[in-house]
């Protein structure tokens, strides 16, 4: 199995995808808000690139289940019901809704990775059963890093190192571009403190400015969850396993 990583999804177009086996990464915080919501029970995540399209995909087109959800500068959008704290996407708010989201870099990632002939959602939260998934899929591999602002983020080149990690200990026979080395050796040495690095690093810093800290802890929770959830079309869903086993679960939550 060949594995890149694009530490940004900015270096290519939206055709570079085509075909091409992908799973986005943004773990501060879009990313681990979409696995949450959808194991809460959310009916599904419509990623959208800009904030006008959200309100316009929200009067209607899905339903009038919906809920828009997202950030700008972190904080949530006028008019939204939702921020992008995986915190609010609890149970009581988000099952049987379609959520329609727009964040800064994570759903531009994946709006610009949408012909994918497959596309899935990572973070801390889910490597291991990602990695899983994607072992049994046998496919060649794009793992896109949300970044921020078109740049390298830490947070998301350690858990595109971490999957690495979790891939190669059911599947040794893996071919590693330079930059997927790099983010594996990284997520060795910063990857042993999730929390801590997450602290340290530059967006993580933002969001403890602007009061996000309990967002941290929560989103450096390792396999915390084994939702995997993937596109279908214009929205995300879990896979129908899943979709089964967070049932139950949300039964004992809710009983
Ligand atoms: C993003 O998409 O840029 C992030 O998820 C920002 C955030 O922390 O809300």
């Amino acid at each position: 199995m060949k594995i890149n990583i694009l530490f940004s999804p900015i270096s290519v177009d939206e055709l570079y995808f085509t075909g091409k086996t992908s799973v986005v990464i943004d773990a501060l915080r879009a990313t681990t808000t979409i696995i949450t919501a959808l194991e809460n029970g959310a009916k599904e995540i419509i990623p959208v690139g800009t904030v006008e399209f959200a309100v316009k995909v929200s009067g209607g087109m899905f339903g009038w289940q919906t809920l828009l959800g997202g950030e700008r500068n972190t904080k949530k959008i006028e008019g939204f019901a939702l921020g992008n704290s995986p915190l609010e996407y609890s149970v009581d708010i988000v099952a049987g809704k379609s959520v329609v989201l727009f964040t800064t870099n994570g759903t531009k990632a994946i709006t610009k990775a949408k012909f994918s002939s497959e596309l899935f959602i990572c973070a801390y939260l889910n490597i291991s059963a990602v990695a899983k998934h994607l072992v049994m899929l046998n496919h060649d591999l794009e793992i896109v890093c949300a970044g921020r602002s078109n740049n390298f983020s830490m947070e998301d080149s350690v858990c595109a190192g971490k999957l690495i990690s979790e891939i190669q200990k059911l599947n040794n026979d893996l071919i590693l571009s330079d930059s997927a080395r790099a983010s594996h050796s990284l997520s060795k040495s910063l990857g042993k403190n999730i929390l801590h690095m997450m602290r340290e690093s530059e967006h993580g810093k933002i969001l403890i400015e602007n009061g996000f800290e309990e967002d941290l802890k929560f989103c450096s929770k390792l396999n915390y969850s084994s939702a995997v959830p993937f596109l279908n079309g214009q929205a995300i869903k879990l896979l129908p396993d899943n979709v089964n086993s967070s049932q139950s679960a949300l039964e004992d939550k809710t009983n």
